[in-house]
This record gives C-alpha cells, structure tokens and sequence, in this order.
C-alpha cells in the first residue's frame, strides 16, 4: 500500500506503460504528473490492444481513480480523440479526473514548436512537434492557460486578449506564419470546455484523502530522466521534470508520502530525437534490435536509436530519483544474442567517469567501457518465475542490478500483461 512512484530511467520509451498497468491492479488511483501528448505507450491486454497519450493506463482496471495531475500540459483536442477511442474500445472513462490546474496546449504552441525547431537548423532537438516546449515556456512566463479556465469564459477571452499579439507578434513578425484570433480560439477552446467538464475538478483532496486511508497510488511518469530539464542531457531534453521530484510537484504529493519508487529500464537502452547517447550502435546490430524489439515511436512513427545497456545512466537514476526497485523490460529482444554488453563507465579526456557528464561535448565524445556477457540463446518469452530465465540472463540481470544499486522488482518478456517475471528484489 502507498505510494509508488514509476519512472523511466533512461531516454523514455522504457515500457512505463505496461509497468504502470501492471502496478495498478492492485491501485485505487493513478497520477500522471506530467509532459503532455509527447508522451505514447501501447498496452496489450486479452489480445486487445489499447494506445494511450494522456489518459493514465490504469483506466483499464475500472474501480481505478485515474488523475491527470497539474504537472501535465494537456491538448485538449488530443484528449477528447483519446477518450472517443478508449470509449469505443470498451473502457470505462467514469474515473477520469483532470486537473483543474493542469496547463493546456494551445494552437499556436505546436506551430511555434515547429517553427523553432527549424530555426535551430543543425541544433534542432528533434522534439515531437506536439507544442510540449512552447507551452511550458508560457507556463513558465506565467501566461500560461489552465484546464480550468475553460470553465471561466470571460477570464479566457480577456486572457487572450493580452496573450495572442504577443504570440501572433512572433508568429507574423519573425516567422511570417498566419496569426491566429481570440474569436477562433474562444469558440473552439469553449467547445472542449463543454465536452471535458464532466471529468475537470481539483484532485487535491481526492489525492490526499486515498493517501491517507492507505490506499494505493501510484504516479506514472512520462518520458524519462535522462529527458529530464535539469537531470538530463540539456538541451536535448524535454520541457518537464520526467524525474521523481517532478513527479511529486505535478501529482501535489510530499516526498515523505512515498513509499517505492520503480525505475523503469530497458534490458537495453534507446533513444529518439537528437544528444549524446554514450552507448549508441550503429550498423546490422542496431538494425536487428530495432526490429526485434519493433522500436519505433508510438506517438511519431520515428525510428529509435539504440544502445547497450548503461549503467553510468541507470545508476545516476538510482540516485536522483531514490529508485528503491527495477523493472527491467524487453529482456526477450537479447534472446538471440551470441553475447550482450554492458556499459560500466565512460573513458573521457585521460578520465574515468562513472555517472553522465552535464558537458553536452563531453558526453558526445567518451568512449565506453564495457563488459561482454554471454548471451542465453534461448527463449525467455515464456518464463514467469526467476528461476525459469536462463542462467545466463539471470547472471546478466544480476551483473545490471549490482552495477546499478537498486534490486529487481520484475521482469518483462513480452508486450502482454503476463510476459512478466515477479522477482521479488533479485540481485
Ligand atoms: P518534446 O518533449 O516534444 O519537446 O521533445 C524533446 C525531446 O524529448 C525529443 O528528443 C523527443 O524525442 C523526446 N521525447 C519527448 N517525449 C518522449 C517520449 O515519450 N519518449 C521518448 N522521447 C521523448
């Protein structure tokens, strides 16, 4: 009982979204706390296979209380498309809450996003181009619009009244794109105000009060901490704080309220978008590994890169995010493999470190170090206890723990709920 907070470890795409669905049977409530439709997970259930971008996971469990925490910046448009397609697959959205708090994605912020990203040229990030960046800037300058001003007409028109020329100034002056209007805006923004109402309320005492009846909650994380603003690989990073503080202030929970934090990490490592990434393969390996373990960007389509697993990086997670317990997944893709690596440190300018540099440069140019293990060569697909892995993907799972500080709590082995391997802290 309590809270759990899970978080991605690595550069997102970790496999948080069958994690959380896993950890929330047994929840009475989850929490996105924050990043916006950036974020995409798949989860696969009785055969039936659900997408997700804002919605928390947990909705598929219907007594779950699923909260979207004003740490979120949510489009609204995106949202309602969500809700029809989980609504049309059968699930059961009565337990949907939004944070009145929760900031909104507005139409210009994914024109700006865009737009910026081509200005940098050669130095673009390779953001998502959903309006994530731009809209927690606004946030930031504090003119910002919340999910609750949809409820407050007049306050949202005088708002846009101050807001647009600023946003149309840099729109039309800098970039030549077509402004927008308040008129355009209010009718369309009124309109999604009218189809969310039912879900809008301020979740604090909800929150609160199954926190101290005991109850379970649990905070799902979007991307990861190496996307992290201030943990990760700046400015190749996302907008928000994917860590376990940021997860805290976009959930309005005090760390004192915790009571497990799960880190979630591919039995490898990838990224997508543009920054150092210390253990990135290139050539058939990459290639094999992308297909097998199919990754591709659930919510752009874009083809992943991929590494080796690093352990400079998971053990800084450990660290910053006070992970108490892993959840390695996709341990299934490695199965063919003659040998497996594993990143323990980074040889840089005549130096040894053991944790990621906050010099971009530096990181951009390390060399690895690396310790090979042999690979198991069989199936692990249909493993559900510990001690069914091969040998030598326990070893290997043991080496990952030890090397990273934190014990393994489960393993995944397939996209189903039940291609999991509960080990009970190994390691
Ligand atoms: P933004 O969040 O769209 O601004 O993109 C900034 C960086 O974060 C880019 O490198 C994106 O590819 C990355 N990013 C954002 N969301 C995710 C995610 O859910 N998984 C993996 N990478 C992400």
């Amino acid at each position: 009982m309590g809270v759990t907070v899970c978080v991605g470890g690595q550069w997102g795409d970790e496999g948080k979204g069958k994690v959380v669905d896993l950890l929330s049977e047994s929840a009475q409530m989850v929490i996105r706390s924050q990043g916006g439709n950036n974020a995409g997970h798949t989860v696969v259930t009785g055969g039936r296979t659900f997408k997700f971008n804002l919605v928390p996971s947990g909705i598929l469990h219907p007594s779950t209380v699923c909260v979207i925490g004003n740490g979120v910046v949510l489009d609204p448009k995106v949202l309602l498309a969500e809700v029809e397609q989980l609504q049309s697959a059968g699930a059961d959205l009565s337990n949907l809450v939004i944070s009145e708090r929760a900031h909104m994605i507005m139409p210009y912020h994914p024109v700006l996003d865009r737009l910026e990203e081509a200005a940098r040229g050669d130095d673009r990030l390779g953001t998502t181009f959903r309006g994530v960046g731009p809209a927690y800037s606004d946030k930031v300058r504090r003119i910002g619009f919340r999910v609750g001003d949809l409820q407050k007409l007049r306050f949202l028109e005088k708002k846009l009244g101050f807001v647009l020329p600023l946003k149309n100034d840099v729109l039309v002056k800098l970039y030549g794109a077509p402004p927008f209007t308040v008129e355009g805006i209010l009718a369309e923004y009124t309109e999604y105000g009218r189809r969310l109402e039912r879900f809008i309320r301020d979740p604090f005492p909800l929150i609160q009060g199954a926190i101290a009846r005991g109850e379970r909650v649990i905070l799902e994380g979007a991307q990861g901490t190496m996307l992290d603003l201030d943990l990760g690989t700046y400015p190749y990073v996302t907008s928000s704080y994917p860590s376990s503080g940021g997860a805290l202030a976009g959930a309005g929970i005090g760390p004192s309220q915790v009571t497990s934090t799960v880190g979630v990490f591919k039995a490898y490592t990838t990224r997508v978008g543009y920054g150092p990434f210390p253990t990135e393969l290139e050539g058939e390996l990459a290639e094999y590994l992308r297909e097998r373990g199919a990754e591709y960007g659930t919510t752009t389509g874009r083809a992943r890169r991929v590494g080796w697993f690093d352990v400079p990086v998971a053990r800084y997670a450990v660290a910053v995010n006070g992970i108490d317990a892993l959840a390695i997944t996709k341990l299934d893709v490695l199965d063919d493999l003659e040998t497996v690596r594993i990143c323990t440190g980074y040889r840089s300018k005549g130096r040894l470190e053991d944790h990621p540099m906050a010099n971009i440069s530096h990181l951009k140019h390390l060399e690895p170090v690396y310790e090979e293990h042999p690979g198991w060569r069989s199936s692990t697909r249909q493993a559900r206890r510990w001690e069914e892995l091969p040998a030598a993907a326990r070893s290997y799972l043991e080496r990952l723990a030890e090397l990273s500080g934190a014990r393994i709590e489960l393993v995944s082995v397939g996209p189903e709920r039940d291609e999991t391997v509960w080990c009970g802290g190994a390691g």
